[in-house]
């Protein structure tokens, strides 16, 4: 492991710098992660509420839980850790904001180079038509929620587990994290494989990974920096570590 010191020179010299976030950066904006204590894949059985499967079999049901969601989403607001990362980008040449959440926190925070992998809890897409729409009213006015083109029945915008990514945007990310200086991951388990691969091939490609998360994590493995403690604190010091030449 290289010591934050290094981190921080390797850091200041970065021309390209891509971020990957997990559910980890936004519980300090009140938004339960997904695993450990009080996460939500303790409360609910995900293959009842987070598959195709579960909305054939039940729309409604995967609706509310998703309504209920948005309501903890629609009150959080960005905390130190997304509003450092706005900095970020406009700070770097070349930046990429990769986020595995889809509590719209970073677009909030105003990121504007930001690919959401998993979608956005704000958004509904088609069942029938594919039309993607958004869905701003907070709790939703009907259940289970129609196309707002066709009427047909919608769905989250979310990739659900068995479903696989947009391939466009993998492209997109994978394309950027060939070309990388440095990769910064935030606050992910790594219990997703396709983040984890991502990271893992920015670290083939020769780019320096540097973690900010509370314990280590599956990507700590390639991880060249870990620094430890909740990224709302740990984030903008390092980052005014960074500009104070
Ligand atoms: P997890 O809940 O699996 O992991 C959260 C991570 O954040 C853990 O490693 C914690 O240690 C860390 N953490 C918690 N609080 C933190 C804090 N204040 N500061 C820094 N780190 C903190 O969430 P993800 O890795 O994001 O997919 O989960 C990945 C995906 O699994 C999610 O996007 C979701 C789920 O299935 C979909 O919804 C498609």
């Amino acid at each position: 492991m290289n010591s934050i010191e290094q981190a921080i020179q390797e850091f200041r010299q970065a021309n390209t710098v891509a971020v990957v976030t997990g559910a980890g950066i936004s519980q300090e904006s009140g938004i339960p992660t997904f695993r450990g204590s009080g996460g939500l894949w303790k409360n609910f059985r995900a293959e009842e509420l987070a598959t195709p499967g579960a909305f054939r079999n039940n729309p409604q049901l995967v609706w509310e839980w998703y309504d209920w969601r948005r309501g903890i989403c629609a009150k959080a607001a960005p905390n130190p850790a997304h509003l450092v990362l706005v900095e970020m980008e406009k700070h770097f040449r070349e930046f990429l904001l990769i986020t595995q959440n889809v509590d719209n926190l970073h677009l909030q925070a105003g990121n504007k180079k930001v690919i959401e992998i998993h979608g956005n809890i704000f958004k509904a897409r088609c069942t029938v038509c594919n039309e993607i729409f958004d869905l701003t009213e907070v709790p939703l006015p009907e259940i289970p929620v129609p196309c707002k083109s066709c009427s047909e029945l919608a769905r989250p915008h979310i990739v659900w587990f068995g479903e696989s990514y947009d391939s466009s945007l993998l492209d997109q990310a994978l394309k950027f994290l060939a070309a990388c200086d440095v990769v910064v991951v935030i606050g992910t388990a790594g219990a997703v494989t396709v983040p984890l691969y991502l990271v893992e091939q920015a670290k083939s490609a020769g780019a320096r990974i540097i973690e900010f998360n509370l314990n280590e994590s599956e990507f700590t493995r390639v991880t060249d920096c870990f620094i430890s403690g909740k990224a709302g604190e740990t984030l903008p010091d390092f980052w005014n570590s960074v500009q104070n030449v």
